[in-house]
């Protein structure tokens, strides 16, 4: 094979790699500043679930992708097994992801948190995706495991290229007592609470004072991440309706007429602008230094939500001095709408094409990445 991850390439990624989070100079904007005064790139490239549109999500192919191609944080959602350990997995449930019907078919629709770390670890949490994408389908899949928090931070600092940060969201917390007290010890014992000791160059997003991010829906959970981790950088995720800002119509979805969740969605919005504008002063006063707001996208699917970054939103936000994240955006055409609207950084499961579009462009395609991490 020729040495296309040579001396050249090196190089290549390390400039890359530390054009993020830059000192700000002075012809930033305010957010410009603001942002890396939290050690935070602007705008920024937030993995979610890792490069989880080209491998499974959630997986060590998924944040090693995710890593190489040079995305500025690894989201996950964080959950506990029934032995104590903290893992990233997004629903609750283990039927989605993962062959629990084959290998625990009597506790199959048991939540993941059930399950000790032992048995999620016989599980198989690559295969699905191979059935549900098959263009993207990769023999190595097969077989991937559920990582714990550990297992990321190791990807995470493993690279001598590029070191991501790690941006965490404590999921359904009421399922979980006593999770942020957790989380807060298990960085705190790999370091990771305070910026790594850099003795050359500057430091990057994964060893600086932004290098974890806090995020939750959960109200309750935000004042509990900031009891524990004051001085980490924390966002309050936003949501219309149940658990999040009183909407504008009480209509169901059933009753809406609408032909799928993301029409739906698209019409719905917080009731007023005094109900949006509570949620951020909720936010800042219990410590986040910005929001994680949805966004309805261009082509409707899945991860289309309610409108959430409207210029008056986001402009609302930076005067209030915090930052905007928005979730989650695959396609240039809302990445450009999002960017227009004022948004600081993204939620995506095409890092590789949002990196593109920001031209910060991995030095190598996802192919050669996935084919170099063995997969
Ligand atoms: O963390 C926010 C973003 O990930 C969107 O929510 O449901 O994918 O965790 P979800
Ligand atoms: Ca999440």
């Amino acid at each position: 094979m020729p040495d296309i991850f040579g001396k050249s390439a090196l190089l290549l990624s390390l400039l890359l790699s530390t054009s993020g989070a830059h000192a700000a100079s002075a012809s930033d904007s305010a957010q410009t500043v603001l942002a890396n005064a939290h050690g935070i790139p602007h705008p920024a490239v937030i993995a979610h679930r890792g490069a989880s549109f080209d491998a499974p999500e959630s997986t060590a192919a998924s944040y090693t992708l995710a890593r190489d191609l040079g995305a500025d944080y690894l989201e996950m959602d964080l959950q506990r097994s029934k032995d104590g350990v903290l893992f990233a997995l997004h629903d609750n449930s283990l039927l989605r992801t993962t062959d629990v019907a084959k290998k625990f078919p009597a506790r199959k629709d048991s939540p993941a948190n059930a399950f000790t770390m032992a048995e999620l670890k016989t599980l198989d949490a690559g295969s699905w995706f191979n059935e549900a994408y098959p263009q993207r389908a990769r023999p190595s899949y097969k077989g991937l495991q559920i990582l714990t928090l550990d297992e990321i931070i190791d990807i995470a600092q493993a690279s001598p290229q590029h070191k991501p940060g790690l941006y965490i969201e404590t999921k359904e917390p009421k399922q979980f007592p006593g999770l942020e007290h957790d989380l807060k010890n298990n960085l705190s014992k790999r370091g990771w609470l305070q910026p790594a000791t850099v003795t050359t160059g500057e430091p990057q997003v994964g060893q600086g004072k932004g290098r974890v991010v806090l995020q939750t829906f959960e109200k309750s959970s935000l004042e509990l991440l900031q009891k524990e981790m004051p001085d980490t950088p924390k966002i309050l995720l936003l949501w219309v309706g149940e658990g999040g800002m009183t909407p504008n119509s009480q209509v169901s979805f059933a009753d809406s007429g609408e032909k799928d969740k993301a029409a739906y969605y698209a019409k719905q919005q917080p009731k007023d602008h005094a109900e949006f504008l509570q949620w951020l002063d909720f936010a800042k006063a219990h410590g986040a230094m910005g929001t994680g707001p949805s966004a309805a996208l261009t082509h409707g699917g899945d991860q289309s939500y309610f409108d959430l970054v409207q210029p008056w939103m986001n402009k609302a936000t930076h005067d209030k001095g915090m930052l905007v994240h928005v979730y989650t955006i695959d396609e240039p055409v809302d990445f450009t709408k999002v960017m227009a609207a004022g948004v600081d950084g993204i939620f995506t499961n095409r890092a590789s094409e949002l990196l593109k579009y920001y031209q910060r462009p991995a030095p190598f395609t996802v192919n050669q990445l996935l084919e170099k991490n063995g997969y």
